[in-house]
């Protein structure tokens, strides 16, 4: 079972960039623990609706009950946002005030530990977001060939040693859970890591391969526009440069051919105090998009 409670990030930020206000229509591309789902839904009442969206299944369970509060004011559905406006149509969210993503892998997912995500935690590997999708990190590790793996590791997690885990990994498979790819990494590794520990940019390359996070982010970013009212909002959370830097280019590109509006150019980080106190909030950076008519 999870043990930590997803703490949302840059929470207030993103109500004021989404500028959530009563009777306002919203869609939270990630659900995930349901924390910034609950923060708009606080400031959308009377008559506000929320439709919420998660690939995985666990996270709209648990919203169910979660959210389960605000009755009708709420709507929320399993699905990839690569779907985003089938899903938004589905659901009869056509014209939005404001469309958010947070994006990544939440701590209920890292703290379940048969979900394979933590090197921290002894499981099979997985690290699906959708546990019905293919592949799973282990079909990568054990089937891919080693410049297959070096690539994601290189290109995903800007991992120095890439070919160097890569080669162990095809000398020593199959490797089945975690904790043996953990200390293999490790074990390529020694000390030379610093802090962090080692297998965490293996770790991180291997979940943004499995779930193919950045072509999923393109696809969802390209469906944005049709879906907002003019004045909406596009908000973005993004965790690593690769997304920040598809999240900026997709945001210039709108302002160039007037879709979109940059309220601000520079990317919006969290205070210090916030950084200190939820440390995952770190790497994070926020960018706004206001939709022109
Ligand atoms: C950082 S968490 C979101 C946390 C949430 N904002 C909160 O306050 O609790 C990211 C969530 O996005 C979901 N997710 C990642 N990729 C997705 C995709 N392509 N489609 C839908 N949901 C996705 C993950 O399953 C995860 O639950």
């Amino acid at each position: 079972m999870p043990s930590t409670a997803h703490v949302p990030v840059m929470v207030t930020e993103a109500m004021e960039a989404l500028k959530a206000r009563p009777g306002g229509q919203y869609v939270d591309c990630t659900l995930g623990a349901g924390g910034h789902a609950r923060a708009i839904l606080e400031r959308i009442q009377p008559d506000g609706r929320l439709l919420g969206i998660d690939v995985d299944a666990a996270a709209v369970e648990m919203a169910q009950h979660t959210l389960a509060a605000y009755g009708g004011a709420v709507v929320l559905a399993q699905g990839n946002f690569s779907e985003l406006g089938c899903i938004c149509e589905r659901h009869g969210f056509r014209s939005n005030d404001g469309i958010l993503f947070d994006l990544g892998v939440s701590s209920m997912q890292l703290d379940t530990a048969e979900r394979g995500f933590s090197f921290q935690r002894e499981a099979p590997l997985d690290m699906r977001f959708d546990t019905t999708s293919e592949p799973n990190a282990a079909d990568i590790v054990n089937t891919y060939s080693e410049q297959e793996i070096a690539h994601i590791l290189w290109e995903y997690g800007e991992e120095r040693y890439s070919r160097h885990i890569a080669h162990r990994i095809v000398q020593q498979r199959p490797i089945l859970s975690t904790s043996r790819l953990a200390h293999l990494v490790q074990q390529v590794l020694g000390s030379r890591r610093g802090r962090i520990h080692p297998a965490t940019r293996t770790f991180m390359a291997l979940r943004i391969a499995v779930n193919r996070e950045l072509e999923s982010l393109k696809l969802a970013l390209d469906q944005t526009a049709s879906l907002l009212r003019a004045g909406g909002r596009l908000v973005v959370i993004s965790y690593h440069s690769l997304e920040d830097r598809i999240v900026k280019q997709f945001m210039r590109a709108g302002a160039a051919n007037h879709a979109f509006l940059l309220t601000t150019r520079k990317v919006i980080r969290p205070t210090s105090l916030e950084c200190s106190s939820n440390p995952r909030s770190r790497s994070a950076r926020l960018r706004i998009a206001e939709r022109l008519a």
